[in-house]
C-alpha cells in the first residue's frame, strides 16, 4: 500500500487546498481597492483630527485635512469617498434648515475634495439627521411623533440638487421615505443633472449598531438619547421579503446601485438583492461592525487585520459589488 488510505473516496475536496498556489487558483472571492468606498466625517473650523471615541482610527477632520485624506485615499486605489458633517448644535433646528444652505458644511467639503482630486468619486448621504435638533431623517409632523413622509421628500429632493450643483457624482438617500428615489431623480433631472446618479439606501434596517455613527455626526445627543427610535422609517431587522420589495421600488425609481445596511448582519438580505436585481449592489459595513471587531482586537480577543479581511470578504461573497467601510484605506495599504 503506497499511502496510508483507508477509505476508498473519489471525492477528496482536500486536494484542492494542499498547497497556496491550488488555493489561489480556486479562491471565489478577491477583494480589491476599488471595491471600498470610505465614509469620513467633515466639521468646520480648523481644529485638528478628532477621533470619535466608539471609533478607533476613525477621524472627525476639518476640510483641510479631509481633502489630505482623500488624496490618500485616492493614491492608494480606494475609487470614492461618502462625506457626513458633523454640525454644530447651533446650527440645527427642528427642520434641519442648513441642509438648504448652498454654503451649508458639506457642500463646502465636496466643492474643495472635487477641486483637489477631480478623479475621486464623491457621495454625500441626503437625509436631515445631521441638521435636525431632534437628530430624525425628516421633519416631524403636527404631533411630534412621526415623521412626515412627504414634506420630508419635498425637501430631500432640493437637497439633492444643491449636493449635485456642487459636484458629487452619486446622492445617496439614506432617509428611507417613500417614494424619495423617484422624486429625487425626477428633481436632478428638472434641474440639469440627469449624469448624477442615486446609491439608494434601498434596504436600511432600523439597527442598534449605528450607535457610533450617531456619536460621530453628534445626531443622539440632539436626541437626548442614543436610543433614538427610527422604526416608523427603518426596516424591521425580522423582515428579508420585506427588503426585495423596498429594493424592487428603489430599482424602479430609478436609482442607480442599490444598497443594503448593516452588512455583516444581513449577509442573506445582500444575497437577497444580489438575486433580486442586475444593477450593482452595495452594502455598508457600519460603525457599530467596525466598532465590535476593533474592540476585541484591542482586548486581544481578536486578531485585527485578518477579521477585518474576513468580515468584509463575507460581505463581498454574498453579493455586494461595493462595500462602505471605515477599514476602506487601512484594507487598501494592505492589498497594495
Ligand atoms: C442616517 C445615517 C446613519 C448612518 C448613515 N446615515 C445612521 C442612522 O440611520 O441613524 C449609519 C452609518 C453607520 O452606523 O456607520 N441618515
Amino acid at each position: 500500500m503506497a499511502h496510508s488510505h483507508l477509505l476508498d473516496l473519489a471525492q477528496r475536496p482536500r486536494r484542492l487546498r494542499r498547497t497556496a498556489s491550488l488555493r489561489a487558483m480556486v479562491e471565489e472571492t478577491v477583494l480589491r481597492p476599488a471595491d471600498f468606498i470610505a465614509p469620513l466625517f467633515v466639521v468646520d473650523g480648523k481644529a485638528p483630527p478628532d477621533e470619535i471615541a466608539s471609533m478607533p482610527g476613525v477621524f472627525r477632520l476639518n476640510v483641510a485635512d479631509l481633502v489630505q485624506e482623500c488624496r490618500a485615499l485616492h493614491k492608494l486605489g480606494v475609487p470614492a469617498v461618502a462625506l457626513f458633517p458633523k454640525l454644530d448644535p447651533k446650527l440645527k433646528d427642528e427642520e434641519g434648515t442648513q441642509a438648504l444652505n448652498e454654503d451649508t458644511l458639506v457642500l463646502r467639503a465636496v466643492r474643495a475634495v472635487k477641486r483637489a482630486v477631480p478623479a475621486l468619486t464623491v457621495i454625500t448621504d441626503v437625509a436631515l439627521d445631521p441638521y435636525t435638533s431632534h437628530g430624525h431623517d425628516g421633519v416631524l409632523n403636527a404631533a411630534r411623533d412621526d415623521v412626515e413622509n412627504d414634506r420630508t421628500v419635498e425637501i430631500l429632493s432640493r437637497m439633492a440638487v444643491l449636493q449635485a450643483r456642487a459636484g458629487v457624482d452619486l446622492v445617496a438617500p439614506s432617509d428611507m421615505m417613500d417614494g424619495r428615489v423617484g422624486a429625487i431623480r425626477r428633481a436632478l433631472d428638472a434641474a440639469g443633472f440627469s449624469g448624477t446618479g442615486i446609491l439608494a439606501y434601498a434596504a436600511k434596517y432600523n439597527s442598534a449598531y449605528y450607535g457610533p455613527f450617531r456619536d460621530a455626526v453628534g445626531s443622539a445627543q440632539a436626541a437626548g438619547t442614543r436610543l433614538l427610535s427610527k422604526a416608523t422609517y427603518q426596516m424591521n431587522p425580522a423582515n428579508r421579503r420585506e427588503a426585495v420589495t423596498e429594493v424592487l421600488l428603489d430599482d424602479a425609481e430609478g436609482a442607480d446601485i442599490l444598497m443594503v445596511k448593516p452588512a455583516g448582519l444581513y449577509l442573506d438580505i445582500i444575497r437577497e438583492v444580489r438575486n433580486a436585481t442586475r444593477k450593482p449592489v452595495a452594502a455598508y459595513q457600519i460603525s457599530g461592525e467596525y466598532a465590535q471587531i476593533q474592540a476585541a482586537a484591542r482586548l486581544g480577543w481578536l486578531d485585527l487585520a485578518r477579521c477585518r479581511h474576513e468580515s468584509l470578504l463575507a460581505i463581498k461573497r454574498a453579493g455586494a459589488d461595493l462595500i462602505l467601510t471605515y477599514f476602506a484605506k487601512e484594507m487598501a495599504r494592505a492589498l497594495k
